[in-house]
């Protein structure tokens, strides 16, 4: 089947980006209550979380991946939320990991349940996988995630995944201002002499319930400056169109890290990503304020030609580009949550 435009290349959107990734979260809830992502006082006892019935079901995302290869979509990643909340995730990996065209399938986790389900998702198909962590001690940890799960859990999810050979492992560390930035140093030693990928994440202004402020971001230049005067950094070329995180690697080399610095390098230029939310519905940016339904069609019985020319239209109309207006001081509000659209 042939993709968007004349030249049978996946549809343009309003600045020529073409569709490359798409970001699935299957669940809304977490275990964790990160105060940068599901503030506790927000995120409590009385919030409500989708019901079953409005998730889509692992054949409704299987169908709806399958028929934005042909639109384009060549890399696949699952959050949440915590995506390993979702009973059987492995059977999902598995539908997906059978779909021919997907040439990246990977996971975004907070790792406290991945010790155990590591090896089944790698069986399943799962190649590789990025695990969050912000801190190497605990009482920064809980400060951070508002919970009580050692460092040590998630240290033992990671090892798990490497037992199981998904490879790179990534670990994503949002730096906050006044909260983790002891731990920058640290992280950056241990994960280097272990080989897998860091990658500090400007803290940013997802949603409207963190109380984002730009005085509590450490900007990429001081996190790489921090690291260089212990550990020597050279900057690597991008390893894709459209990658979101700055490479560096050490100077000795031992190997590599990255930094995704939106608030002070937006990248909204290459940005290449589609997102589709647990309940169903597709937002074009992070920082979107609405979505646009897809399971409502869906369950209408919509074929998948008409699903996908909803598709291309959306995209064709798009023009978001919400960190590059952030910079330029006009950004604007409200904005979906985190926890809906999984970064
Ligand atoms: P790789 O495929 O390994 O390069 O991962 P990734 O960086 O695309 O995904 P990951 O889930 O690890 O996200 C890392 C951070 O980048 C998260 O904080 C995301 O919210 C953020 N991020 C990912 N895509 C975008 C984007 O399009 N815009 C902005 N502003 N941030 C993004
Ligand atoms: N700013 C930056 N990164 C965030 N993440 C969650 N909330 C924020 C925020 N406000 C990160 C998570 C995870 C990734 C998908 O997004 O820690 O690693
Ligand atoms: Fe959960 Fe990840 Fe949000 Fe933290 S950042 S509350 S781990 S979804
Ligand atoms: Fe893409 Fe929106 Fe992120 Fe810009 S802010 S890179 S448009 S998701």
């Amino acid at each position: 089947m042939r993709p968007g435009d004349a030249a049978g290349l996946p549809v343009a959107d309003r600045f020529g980006r073409r569709i490359h990734d798409l970001r699935v979260s299957v669940t809304d809830r977490c275990n964790f209550r990160c105060t940068y992502c599901m503030p506790r006082e927000v995120f409590g006892p009385g919030f409500r979380f989708l019901p079953r019935a409005e998730l889509l079901t692992f054949e409704e995302i299987t169908r709806l991946v399958a028929l934005l290869i042909p639109e384009g979509v060549r890399k696949v990643r699952l959050t949440g939320g915590e995506p390993l909340l979702r009973r059987d995730l492995d059977r999902l990996v598995a539908q997906l990991a059978g779909l021919e065209g997907i040439d990246d399938l990977t996971l975004t986790t907070n790792g406290s349940l991945l010790e155990r389900h590591a090896a089944p998702l790698a069986a399943a198909g799962l190649r590789r996988i990025t695990v969050s962590l912000d801190s190497l001690d605990d009482a920064v940890f809980a400060r951070l995630n508002d919970v009580a799960v050692p460092v040590a859990t998630v240290l033992a999810g990671i090892a798990a995944a490497e037992r199981a050979g998904l490879a790179p492992i990534k670990v994503n560390m949002v730096v906050r201002r006044g909260v983790n930035e002891e731990s920058i140093l640290p992280m950056a030693r241990h994960f280097r002499e272990r080989g897998h990928i860091l990658r500090f994440i400007e803290y940013m202004d997802v949603g409207t319930t963190n109380g984002w402020r730009l005085d509590e971001v450490v900007p990429m230049e001081e996190i790489v400056a921090r690291i260089d005067a212990e550990l020597p950094l050279e900057p690597v070329p991008a390893a894709y169109l459209g990658e979101v995180a700055g490479r560096f690697r050490y100077r000795d080399g031992s190997g590599e890290i990255g930094v995704i610095a939106s608030v002070t390098r937006p990248f909204c230029g290459d940005c290449t990503r589609l997102r589709l939310t647990a309940e169903g519905e597709l937002y074009t940016c992070l920082f979107g304020g609405t979505g646009h339904d897809l399971r409502g069609p869906l369950r209408a019985g919509e074929d998948d030609a008409a699903l996908r020319a909803r598709v291309r239209a959306i995209w064709a109309a798009r023009e978001d580009r919400y960190s590059e207006l952030r910079a330029a001081g006009v950004a604007t509000g409200p904005r979906v949550e985190m926890s809906q659209i999984g970064g």
